[in-house]
């Protein structure tokens, strides 16, 4: 029996990998060059929920570049399959063109090595499709951010761009953003930040909110 591998955590380093894609052959690490990626796992091409998905990948492609972040796609398919399907994206999503690659897994090597397998999703050969995996790198090639979706439920890529928002900005500023922020809205002030760094740090001031264990640990500022 073929072992499961072990799943990546945050701050390990992605694996680099060779693969063909819906644009040609790529080596992963040359691809991104200094960017960060994206990438993303489907179950499989001609299916609805992946359909939808990848137009919305596509319509995002400048707030995805604002960022710095390329986008690549997966699914367990060959590339000309890829390329029929690219047809029907771009006619659902009215897309003049589609911009970036999808990886042709069809022998699952990569789904197999970074633990995208879903054990319940079986197509109709039975073997295990793909869940929806995201996996966020930076430009020194970390995994900042994966998250798993089953394949039942699409992604909401605002919710990606917001995180993207997040890991960028927590990466220079001493705060974390707290439920529900969005772009622009107040921070919450770092655990680790000590009350003589305050001033120096956050010269917009911040805000300790009152709580019954008097630990004064809830400090807010506006978004550095
Ligand atoms: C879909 O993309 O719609 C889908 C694919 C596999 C299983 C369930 C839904």
């Amino acid at each position: 029996m073929k072992m499961p591998c072990s799943p990546l955590n945050i701050g390990d380093q992605f694996p680099n990998f060779e693969a063909e894609t819906s644009v040609g052959k790529i080596d992963f690490y040359d691809w991104m060059n200094d960017s960060w990626a994206i990438l993303f796992s489907h179950p499989a091409d001609f299916t609805p929920v992946c359909t939808t998905e990848l137009a919305r990948v596509a319509a995002l492609i400048p707030e995805f570049l604002k960022r710095g972040v390329k986008p690549i796609a997966l699914s367990c398919d060959t590339v000309e399959s890829h390329k029929g399907w690219i047809e029907d994206i771009k006619s659902f999503g009215k897309l003049p063109s589609f911009e970036y690659p999808i990886i042709a897994d069809d022998k699952r090597l990569l789904a197999h090595q970074l633990s995208m397998l879903d054990k319940d999703e079986l197509n109709a050969d039975g073997l295990p499709l793909t869940c929806r995996a995201v996996f966020i790198v930076d430009e020194k090639k970390k995994l900042r951010l994966s998250i798993l979706y089953p394949a039942t439920t699409g992604r909401n890529f605002d919710e990606i761009l917001r995180v993207i928002d997040s890991l960028q900005l927590t990466q220079t500023k001493s705060v974390a953003t707290p439920a529900d922020w969005q772009q622009g809205g107040k921070c919450m002030v770092l655990p680790t930040v000590k009350g003589e760094d305050v001033p120096n740090l956050f010269p917009k001031g911040i805000e300790t909110i009152e709580v019954p264990s008097g630990k004064g640990y809830l400090r807010t500022t506006p978004q550095p």
